[in-house]
């Protein structure tokens, strides 16, 4: 099973009867292979970070997908590792302007939370 797009997974999502704590847990049933692959790269560049001393950093991390895997992986490969810290940053206002040399130009705003769906800024990260 594979979906297309968004709104495939939308409808599915609103006709699962699981909870959302278990579609959390469940990821893999209800993400697209995009999303997935997305996920492995993370994995992959979070290895190949690895053997750097110090912290990850992530300058605008929307709605934290990226920032909380590497908290995840952080606590899976490196769990007595406490000199990495994993911190993000983000105006959740979107992207305010571009540049000439952006290839493409977003909308003012794109990637603004207006509302905080997931909780990111009451959630604190904790590795373990
Ligand atoms: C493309 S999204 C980030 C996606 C995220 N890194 C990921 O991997 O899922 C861009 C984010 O950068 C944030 N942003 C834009 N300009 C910013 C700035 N000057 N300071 C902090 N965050 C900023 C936006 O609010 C938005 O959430």
């Amino acid at each position: 099973m594979s979906f297309d797009g968004r709104k495939e997974i939308r409808n599915f999502v609103n006709e699962s009867q699981a909870n959302k704590v278990d579609i959390a847990a469940n990821f893999a049933v209800y993400a697209n292979r995009q999303d997935i692959n997305r996920f492995l790269a993370l994995h992959e560049l979070f290895k190949l970070q690895m053997p750097v001393k110090g912290s990850i950093v992530e300058c605008g991390v929307y709605s934290g997908s990226s920032l909380f895997s590497f908290a995840h992986f952080s606590g899976i490969y490196e769990p007595s590792n406490y000199h990495r810290e994993i911190i993000g940053f983000d105006t959740f206002q979107g992207f305010p302007s571009w540049s000439d040399k952006d290839e493409f130009e977003p909308s003012r705003g794109i990637f603004r939370i207006k509302q905080c769906k997931c909780g990111i800024s009451k959630k604190s990260l904790s590795r373990r």
